[in-house]
């Protein structure tokens, strides 16, 4: 909990965590078939700082469009909702639902907001922002992972919550639906979801955004291996990995991988683990799945929701869907 007025933050990330991260790195690189790491534990603050970075890159269109449908939509979105506390999952420095509170604010119905990131330092700093912007305002945020701690929000009734930049499409499909029907249960009787995702579209436009020529995507694809290094005191060589994205049309996402160069033994302490990777041999870091509006609607129905509308930017690069209980 901090003490600047306005403001409470709970953080469910415990000693436990560590003992999930370490089952999740066993098996992920233990796996039979393709090695896998769960995109979560990029994250940690200069895991923040380079996602960040990402969000300005010429190539990565999903910010800049997503921003340009919410700062069109926003005041629409808080007169259908009639929303007066936003929820918002994986908020990061919530640098577009910011158009979602000033909206709210205009309306006069701003009273509180939830943001719930895995990510400490991104919470903190901008539950400060925010306080310090609208004075008034109460800030909950909640620390933690939302695949594990959703059950630490407060219920509430006729809520919106928010759930933004695609960050769904980085749930594989088995993880998706059972994460929808929690999302509904959040919303409360009444209550709606402005959900953000990218869009299938040609190849070379998905492919780039992931392979940006300055290297930052490439950065940040590595940052899984330091994280692993220092929490799980283990000793990749992370240099010698090399970063892969590439579209894959049959599962309708890119996947990002590491490369090794050379044959490589791994000794991960903390999951009391040695693996050997052979030379040119790739571990799946993230997957970003690209949706069509039909696919949407059918998963959001199978969540027991109903879209409402669904927003685009001018390209139709990015989707916004807004829905409620079916
Ligand atoms: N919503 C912001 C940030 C997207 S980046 C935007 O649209 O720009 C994805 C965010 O989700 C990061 O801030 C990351 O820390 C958070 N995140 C990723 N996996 C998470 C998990 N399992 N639980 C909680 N937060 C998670
Ligand atoms: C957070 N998430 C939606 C981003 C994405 O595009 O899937 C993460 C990212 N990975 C590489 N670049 C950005």
């Amino acid at each position: 909990m901090t003490g600047t007025a306005g403001i409470t933050i709970h953080s469910y990330l415990d000693g436990s965590s560590l003992d999930s991260m370490a089952a999740d790195v066993r098996a992920g690189l233990t796996r039979k078939g393709l090695k896998m790491l769960p995109p979560k534990y990029f994250y940690d603050d200069r895991g923040s700082e380079l996602f960040d970075q990402i969000t300005s890159l010429p190539e990565y269109y999903p910010t800049r469009c997503e921003r340009a449908i919410l700062n069109r939509r926003a005041p629409e979105i808080v007169e259908i909702t009639g929303a007066r506390e936003l929820l918002e999952l994986g908020s990061g420095m919530a640098s577009k639902t910011r158009a979602l509170l000033f909206a709210m604010a205009g309306a006069g119905s701003l009273e509180r907001y939830l943001p719930m990131d895995v990510s400490e330092l991104v919470v903190e700093r901008c539950a400060e922002e925010l306080v310090e912007m609208y004075p008034g305002l109460r800030v909950h945020g909640v620390v933690g992972d939302f695949e594990q701690h959703l059950e630490h929000v407060p219920a509430a009734q006729a809520r919106l919550v928010a759930f933004l930049g695609g960050t769904i499409g980085n749930l594989y499909p088995d993880e998706r639906a059972p994460f929808l029907r929690d999302i509904r249960g959040l919303m409360g009787d009444g209550g709606w979801l402005v959900l953000g995702t990218d869009l299938v579209k040609d190849p070379a436009t998905l492919e780039a955004a992931y392979n940006d020529s300055a290297g930052v995507t490439a950065e940040f694809n590595r940052n899984v291996l330091h994280a692993i290094n220092r929490e799980l005191d283990a000793d990749f060589d992370v240099d010698a990995f090399e970063h892969v994205a590439f579209w894959n049309e049959l599962d309708s996402w890119i996947e990002m991988r590491l490369r090794v160069h050379g044959d490589q033994q791994v000794r991960i302490e903390g999951a009391d683990l040695d693996i050997e990777l052979a030379d040119g041999e790739e571990i799946r870091t993230e997957i970003s799945t690209k949706f069509t509006r039909e696919r949407l609607e059918e998963e959001l129905a199978g969540a027991g929701m109903e879209l409402e509308t669904f927003f685009t930017d001018d390209e139709a690069m990015f989707g916004l869907s807004l829905a409620t209980l079916a």
